[in-house]
């Protein structure tokens, strides 16, 4: 399902044409494991990347368990569920919140997104590919689990980050995630955030971990985003339904999760100076439709 290298030509018409560049990076946060933090990440990242003046979609892909909205203080009237009826459009649902972060909110009664028909996916990935081109970063969150459409999400997007906690449990079930995605669908690029760690020591431990395995078992090398430490200033705030970057932007994890968003700044740079880099979201999930994955 990857697409071809790009050729010479190719290289050159993008020099000539960088506005055929998809401006918006699009991150998957996934783990496996559920309840280790994945849609903290995505909401203070989105706002870490909004405060910084990027213009940031929160995409909601816990197409189950949908909660991004409650993280990021809206209440959405439509969501993919009325878009997958053929109710609304997706520039119908896009919700603004917090901060100016546009959520593409899910909602409950969906069926997993490999389950529908390929005018649908085409459809959903048309009206996605136009909305993303106003934007700088995409962030999708994820479900538990390794389900088909974590994969879908995960092999769509241009990086990978996989959020792990000093659990055991998280450990393995993060090692599965990246087993499947490396040896079933070819994803060669994974970034750990290590989460509810003491420290760095402890953080970069968790990945250490983490990339000795993939290494040996799976001949995968792994990357490391950075670390978030467990803090209660976190906890507080998800207790009130607000985000720790915007009302304890100085709090151990708020610090964390802006040098967290430095980074996903300097890896969109990265991305933005390797011309020809075409694989982006909506090609080559349009590439994994016509394989009919
Ligand atoms: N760094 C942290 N410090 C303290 N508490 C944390 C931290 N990260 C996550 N938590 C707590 O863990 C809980 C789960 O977080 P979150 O909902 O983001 O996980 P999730 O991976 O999205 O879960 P699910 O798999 O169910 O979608 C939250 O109640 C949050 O308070
Ligand atoms: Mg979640």
């Amino acid at each position: 399902m990857i697409l071809e290298p790009p050729t010479e030509l190719t290289h050159a018409f993008v020099e000539k044409h960088p506005s055929i560049l998809p401006p918006a990076h699009v991150f998957t946060v996934a783990s496996g494991k559920g309840g280790v933090g994945k849609t903290n990440v995505v909401a203070n990242l989105a706002a870490a990347l909004t405060m910084m003046k990027k213009r940031v979609m929160v995409l909601d892909g816990d197409l189950g368990l949908a909660n991004v909205d409650l993280f990021l203080g809206v209440h959405p009237k439509s969501t993919l569920a009325d878009f997958f009826a053929g109710r609304k459009g997706l520039a119908d649902i896009i919700t603004p919140s917090h901060l100016g972060i546009m959520l593409l909110p899910a909602g409950s009664g969906i069926q997993a997104l490999t389950a529908l028909t390929d005018e649908q996916k085409i459809a959903f990935l048309t009206e996605l590919d136009a909305l993303t081109h106003e934007l700088d970063f995409v962030l999708v969150d994820t479900g538990a689990g390794i389900s088909d459409t974590v994969t879908y999400f995960a092999t769509g997007a241009h990086e990978i980050i996989i959020v792990v906690t000093p659990e055991p449990s998280s450990l393995t079930d993060a090692y599965a995630l990246v087993k499947v995605l490396a040896s079933s669908y070819g994803e060669k690029r994974f970034w750990i955030l290590a989460n509810n760690v003491g420290g760095e020591r402890e953080g970069r431990r968790v990945y250490e971990t983490l990339s000795r395995t993939a290494l040996h078992f799976l001949n995968t090398s792994l990357d490391f985003l950075g670390w978030i430490p467990k803090d209660p200033e976190l906890a507080r705030a998800v207790s009130r339904c607000q985000l720790v970057v915007t009302i304890a932007q100085n709090s151990p994890s708020g610090q964390a999760f802006g040098i967290v968003a430095e980074k996903l700044l300097q890896i969109a740079g990265d991305r933005a100076r390797v011309k020809g880099n075409l694989q982006f979201f909506l090609a080559r999930l349009l590439a994994a439709v016509r394989e009919g994955k």
